[in-house]
């Protein structure tokens, strides 16, 4: 049995995010970070919600990376160091390992529960590939430590994660990136522009997994802040904006009520919402821009046969 290096980047205790809940609880518009979402129950129902048939960018990034896992190999090399931004399940970086031959994989994600027991399996299956775990809130800044293989490093930022930042934040990561590559470069799934049927199915789906994972965020933040939120007083709503290219994820609130915590509180009229979440859908042309302007100078796309997701190679 091999022993796996964990490290813990900055604040991913209950502690340091007190005052970020706290301010966003407390805004004109309440707002709550997605990262909150991913608490161990919700990193189970978006598993889940990745196997729905109406959560298309999951299977399509999937069957993507398996068509062009030759060509992508071509692009990317073989037996470098993969680094993983948002590991989950480390089920996609998996994936690749047949084509890509990693020596070294880093599964960075920011809910370390779920991460070091899905590396403990993945590094018994896989001896021969040294892993490293890293609980690491990137959304902030990311910063790869020292003891992480320089050479020949791959980020893989897959499941249009880059969608839920907004214009500005999406570049300040990617630049970093494309600096901590050291000369590598960056594997990225982008989820695509298109009609709103697809969307809001994807989003709000009949069996409501989406609406749970969505309304769990309440008890996520009760456990981080102590508040008292209940969740059948909140409902899933789903936006799509199309002046900013993106679907908005709400929690409306569904009768006047007051959540509390140590010395604070916050009041909600009915049909007050929530914000959680972004998700930004791109075009080839709008995210070839973006990393541009994150210092890129090449990439390489290779899409579905109804243009939903683009997996892309830049460097
Ligand atoms: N980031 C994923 C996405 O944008 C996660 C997600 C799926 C999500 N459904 C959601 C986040 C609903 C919040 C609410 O596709």
């Amino acid at each position: 049995m091999h022993h796996i290096d964990t490290y813990e980047v900055g604040a991913t205790s209950h502690q340091g995010f007190v005052p970020e809940i706290e301010t966003g609880l407390l805004a004109t518009t309440a707002s709550i970070s997605p990262k909150f979402l991913y608490d161990p129950l919700g990193s189970n129902l978006f598993a889940a919600i990745t196997l729905l048939p109406e959560y298309y960018p999951t299977k399509t990034e999937k069957d993507i990376l398996f068509e062009y896992q030759d060509q992508i190999a071509n692009a990317v090399g073989v037996g470098g160091t993969l680094i993983d931004l948002g590991a989950g399940n480390c089920q996609k970086a998996e994936s690749l390992f047949n084509a890509l031959k990693p020596t070294d994989y880093i599964a960075i994600d920011f809910s370390t529960e779920f991460l070091h027991e899905a590396i403990k399996n993945l590094q018994a299956q896989y001896p021969h590939i040294h892993m490293q775990a890293i609980g690491m809130d990137f959304s902030q800044e990311l910063v790869i430590p020292k003891a992480v293989n320089t050479s020949q490093r791959t980020f893989f930022y897959p499941g249009s994660s880059i969608g839920n930042f907004v214009g500005s934040q999406a570049l300040k990561l990617l630049s970093q990136i494309k600096e901590q590559a050291l000369g590598g470069g960056l594997l990225m799934g982008v989820d695509l522009m298109k009609e709103d049927s697809v969307l809001m199915a994807a989003y709000d789906d009949p069996l409501k997994l989406t609406a749970a994972f969505n309304l769990n965020i309440l008890r996520s933040v009760n456990a981080h802040l102590g508040c008292d939120f209940k969740v059948d007083q909140f409902r899933h709503v789903v936006k799509i904006n199309h002046a900013l290219n993106r679907v908005e994820l709400y929690l409306e609130a569904l009768e006047d009520l007051t959540v509390s915590w140590s010395g604070n509180s916050r009041t909600f009229k009915r049909g007050e919402l929530i914000h959680t979440e972004y998700s930004h859908k791109y075009t080839i042309a709008s995210i070839q821009e973006l990393l541009k302007n994150a210092g890129f100078t090449t990439s390489q796309i290779w899409t579905d046969p109804k243009n939903y997701f683009a997996v892309i190679y830049a460097r």
